[in-house]
């Protein structure tokens, strides 16, 4: 049997997990791919460190070049994280011609162009399954599932610490501060969790789907993006009682040939299957013009969930390599000449809105704040009032709008902020009812 010979860089979480999938499954491996798949080489930052897992032939090294410049090595994977570095060895195995598998959304979405053109110039055999969702299947259902589809939709959850923080906090009736805590005490949470809660992770998955989905490069700093560090529990209350989840959505879609996209907190109906996505689960829902909506759900994030994906693409990619059939391009587009495609820009977004004013408890308030929105052409769905809690304290009134263009709301917030009576900023959340 040929033996496939494979250069990893990186053997942590995912990393060992990789190693684990390829030892405990290599028959089945052998009868999928018709080869031997064999890590014979590894790279790490610090290769004493002891491995949780059984090395076996893996020799390991802290020197890149100790995988690159080998030319016996087929396959590059890159699980170690990071731009500056990754981006080297990406591009340093396209053009030797091996192939290459990576997990690296942040490379992915901040270098999207940089590394999509040297792909598609050296006709790489580039797979990143694990990039997005852990072990959902998505950007697989993307290029061949849907390959005859135009994609008009892509949203999902697909950041397993902030929803399951969100969870806890709608769940438990927790503080933002102590659900971020107990997520970082049960390892779902990095000690640095900002790129999780801030939304920047689920920004670099939803970029890298949009590539592959609407056909062409973006920009990742265009991609307006927002994290649930200010939702507090007074507002996943209230959306309870009118029948929303709160979720930190990533959102993109094509109208007209526009592109918007987004993630930020959204009120989302409880009836919904996003809605019931709980804990540390993702789920990534998709329409085709042809195909309707499709929703996929499972784990997101975890050594074996990643390696699954890392290891799905191993095995396409060898069949691929080996049978020398043309390949399924990166980006599933044929041409070598990406197109740069421009998003809307937020303010001409349309979207219903939740907007919690803190308010002196006044004659004239609430006719204020309907005479201020309107005159933003913004009109109200519902409304209610919350009597104070302490007396003479401020009160919250909370609209749920009309669809309104985000820049009349962007506006008429900051007019209303700035009156007398308006004791704390406006809390705005977007609602999504579709
Ligand atoms: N964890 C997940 O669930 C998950 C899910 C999807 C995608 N990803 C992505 O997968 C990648 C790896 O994540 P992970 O969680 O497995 O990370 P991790 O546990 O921190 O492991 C990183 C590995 O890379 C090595 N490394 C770090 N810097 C290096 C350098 N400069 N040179 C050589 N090796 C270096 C480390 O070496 P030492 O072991 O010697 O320190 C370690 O083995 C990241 O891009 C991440 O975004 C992770």
């Amino acid at each position: 049997l040929k033996q496939i010979k494979i250069g990893i860089f990186g053997l942590g979480t995912v990393g060992g997990g990789v190693v684990e999938q390829l030892r405990e499954n290599r028959e089945l491996l052998k009868a999928r791919t018709g080869t031997d798949l064999v890590i014979l080489k590894a790279v790490v930052a610090n290769p004493s460190k002891p491995r949780p897992f059984d090395l076996g032939p893996i020799e390991v090294s802290g020197d890149p070049n100790f995988i690159l410049d080998d030319p016996e090595i087929d396959v590059v994977i890159e699980l170690m994280g990071g731009v500056t570095l990754a981006k080297e060895i990406l591009l340093r195995s396209f053009v030797s011609g091996k192939t290459v598998i990576t997990a690296n959304k942040a490379l992915l979405a901040e270098c999207a162009e940089e590394v999509f053109e040297a792909a598609y110039e050296h006709h790489a055999l580039l797979g990143f399954e694990a990039a997005v969702a852990g072990a959902i299947p998505v950007i697989r259902v993307i290029k061949e599932g849907l390959a005859g589809d135009r994609i008009t939709e892509v949203s999902g959850i697909i950041n397993g610490t902030a929803n399951y923080i969100l969870t806890s906090m709608s769940k438990k009736g927790e503080d933002f501060q102590k659900a971020l805590g107990k997520a970082q005490e049960k390892g779902y949470a990095e000690a640095d969790p900002t790129f999780d809660v801030e939304g920047v992770d689920t920004a670099h998955k939803l970029l890298v789907l949009m590539c592959i989905a609407f056909g062409g490069i973006f920009d990742f700093k265009e991609l307006y993006t927002e994290g649930i560090t200010k939702i507090e529990p007074v507002d996943i209350e209230i959306a309870a009682g009118f029948g929303y989840v709160i979720k930190l959505l990533g959102k993109a879609k094509e109208v007209g040939g526009k592109v918007e996209g987004r993630v930020h907190p959204t009120l989302v109906p409880e009836d919904q299957m996003l809605a019931s996505v709980d804990g540390a689960f993702n789920a990534v829902k998709l329409s085709g013009n042809f195909s309707g909506p499709i929703v996929s759900y499972g784990r997101g994030a975890g050594a074996r969930p990643t390696a699954s994906a890392v290891v799905a693409d191993l095995v396409s990619l060898v069949r691929q390599r080996e049978s020398e059939t043309s390949p399924v391009p990166p980006l599933s587009l044929m041409s070598e000449k990406l197109k740069h495609r421009k998003l809307m820009p937020m303010a001409e977004v349309l979207s219903e809105y939740y907007l919690r004013f803190s308010v002196e408890d006044k004659v004239g308030v609430l006719a204020e704040l309907t005479r201020v929105l309107g005159s933003h052409n913004i009109s109200i769905a519902s409304m209610i009032q919350r009597s104070r809690s302490e007396e003479g304290g401020p009160v919250f009134v909370v609209f749920f709008t009309h669809e309104a263009l985000e820049r009349d709301v962007v506006e008429a917030l900051k007019t209303l902020d700035q009156l007398p009576f308006i004791a704390q900023p406006t809390r705005m959340i977007r609602v999504d009812p579709s």
